[in-house]
């Protein structure tokens, strides 16, 4: 009998298999949710990887969640990058997904794929996303699926271009924004997207182009038709102010439990009940005699 371990044995939990994009596309055929998460650092990617999300998104919305701009349109690709990278730091299993920031891409499908390589190389992850189904858009994600790089599509409500859209609102609320939706997802896969992102679209639009869909779809406020779905790290756990979009549900409000945490320290430091002598270090009695010793004779 030989001795050798079984190399090809499967974990008994199989879910801490890493994810690739074959186990998604079979998550899809099998009709098995797909959940995605966004993250934008260390410990909020070490949160998807315990919570075992299949997918991570370096989301470009950090350039709000985290770095405190007021739109994702200024945020500079090193500052994704850094991001990512962090991100990249916490994770084992979930596939890492990169998100092309505003003008990091539209000039050329050169620049796109210079953009999109970095993002690999630097930052580990498996694949980017870019937004929109133009025809700028479309040839980028030709551009950059042919040079071997995976891309999620994202149509709806782009927050990139929303001033062209009309501001943060649903998209596809008319028959002919419907068909312009259906017809930029069909393109995308078409043009080689492994994945796409519906965001803000009305859920019956969704349902009705999915049979049209040969690719995971995940949904951001398009209803549960989709493969799966995916919200924005601090959205869902109550990180940031104010309610946000109608299709965020929170599943906790830590930005509260941060501010009363960092409330309850600045009452002890001012109080003086903060260090208590269990926070401090002491010194042997001996050296401290020697100590003043010392002192003295200075
Ligand atoms: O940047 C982001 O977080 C996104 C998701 C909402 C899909 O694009």
């Amino acid at each position: 009998m030989s001795t050798m371990p079984n190399r090809l044995a499967i974990p008994s939990d199989a879910s801490s298999l890493p994810m690739t994009l074959p186990r998604l596309a079979e998550m899809k055929r099998l009709g098995e949710p797909i959940v995605m998460v966004t993250a934008y650092d260390y410990p909020s990617a070490l949160a998807a990887e315990k919570a075992g999300v299949d997918l991570v998104l370096v989301g470009d919305s950090g350039a709000m969640t985290v770095l405190g701009y007021d739109s994702t349109v200024p945020v500079e690709l090193d500052e994704i990058l850094m991001l990512a990278k962090a991100a990249r730091r916490g994770l084992q299993s979930p596939f890492l997904i990169g998100d092309l920031p505003f003008g990091s891409y539209e000039v050329s499908d050169e620049q796109a794929v210079t953009t999109a390589l970095r993002f690999v190389k630097e930052a580990g992850c498996g694949a980017v996303k870019l937004e929109g189904g133009g025809p700028t858009s479309l040839a980028r994600a030709r551009a950059i699926s042919n040079a071997g790089i995976p891309v999620m599509g994202h149509v709806g409500l782009t927050p990139q271009t929303s001033t062209a859209l009309g501001g943060y609102r649903a998209q596809g609320k008319t028959a002919e924004q419907a068909m312009l939706i259906r017809d930029q997802a069909v393109a995308l896969q078409d043009a080689g997207c492994f994945s796409i992102v519906f965001e803000a679209i009305p859920s019956e639009l969704a349902a009705e182009i999915m049979p049209q869909i040969s690719v995971p779809v995940i949904g951001i406020g398009a209803g549960g038709g989709v493969d799966g779905q995916v919200l924005v790290f601090h959205d869902l756990l109550g990180i940031r102010e104010g309610l946000g979009a109608r299709f965020v549900k929170r599943y906790a409000n830590i930005l509260d439990e941060m501010v009363d945490g960092v409330d309850a320290f600045a009452k002890d430091v001012r109080d003086r009940s903060f260090p208590g002598p269990e926070h401090g270090y002491s010194i042997d009695h001996d050296e401290l005699t020697a100590f003043r010793g010392d002192d003295e004779r200075d």
